[in-house]
């Protein structure tokens, strides 16, 4: 089935905004990237899918695919939660038409030199890494790129945004594990349920 861009029904899932870095033929760019995340822990490996937009319509591609193509590394910045304003700038215009990393600094943005590829990265925000692309697929109409991290820093006191149903969210109450008699419970039922005895 063919969902199309939006569609409620897909709305329930949470994820992070990537803020993805790159640089090559279109300039040092920056786009959010919703469907960015971390897929394997040896080798580490970050996914980020990015829509053929060149394939759906005609024209040109995302300005950071093209570049990611070119260079064959990225940034990933995982926003962090007040940088929502960040993210939609990122992901609010091409940098085909825009210069968005001055647009950034001019709101206040600041960059720095990443150690292992020649994308800016972005101070502040709740992870870094520094990627090297491992594949490149098609992935339906997005074009799924799978970076091999070659450096990467989180910041303990930095908390990640998060992006639902088109909405930037705060991460909120963390849960608590239930009480010790529904723990019993379970125990009990995982026990009468289990397979090989
Ligand atoms: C919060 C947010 C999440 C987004 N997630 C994605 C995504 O996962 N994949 C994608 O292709 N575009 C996504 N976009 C749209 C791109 O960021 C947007 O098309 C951007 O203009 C591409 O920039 P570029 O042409 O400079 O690469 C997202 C936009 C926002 C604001």
């Amino acid at each position: 089935m063919d969902l199309g861009w939006g569609n409620q029904k897909a709305s329930k899932f949470i994820t992070n905004v990537g803020l993805i870095t790159s640089t090559g033929k279109n300039g040092q760019d920056i786009m959010g990237a919703e469907w960015t995340y971390y897929v394997s822990w040896g080798p580490a490996l970050i996914n980020v899918h990015i829509a053929d937009v060149a394939k759906m319509r005609g024209g040109a591609g995302k300005a950071t695919l093209e570049n990611i193509r070119e260079t064959m590394e990225f940034g990933v910045n995982v926003a962090a939660e007040d940088q929502n304003a960040f993210s939609s700038i990122a992901g609010g215009s091409s940098g085909h038409d825009v210069d968005k990393i001055a647009v950034l600094k001019e709101m206040g943005a600041k960059f720095f030199n990443a150690k292992k590829i020649k994308a800016p990265m972005l101070e502040g925000a709740a992870l870094h890494a520094e990627c090297k692309v491992r594949q490149i697929e098609d992935m339906g109409d997005h074009v799924m790129v799978v970076g091999e991290v070659l450096e990467i820093e989180s910041h303990d006191a930095i908390m990640p945004l998060a992006y639902s149903a088109g909405k930037y969210y705060r991460l909120g109450e963390q849960l608590h594990k239930p009480e010790q008699a529904v723990l019993d419970k379970i125990s009990a039922l995982v026990e009468k349920h289990r397979k090989h005895k």
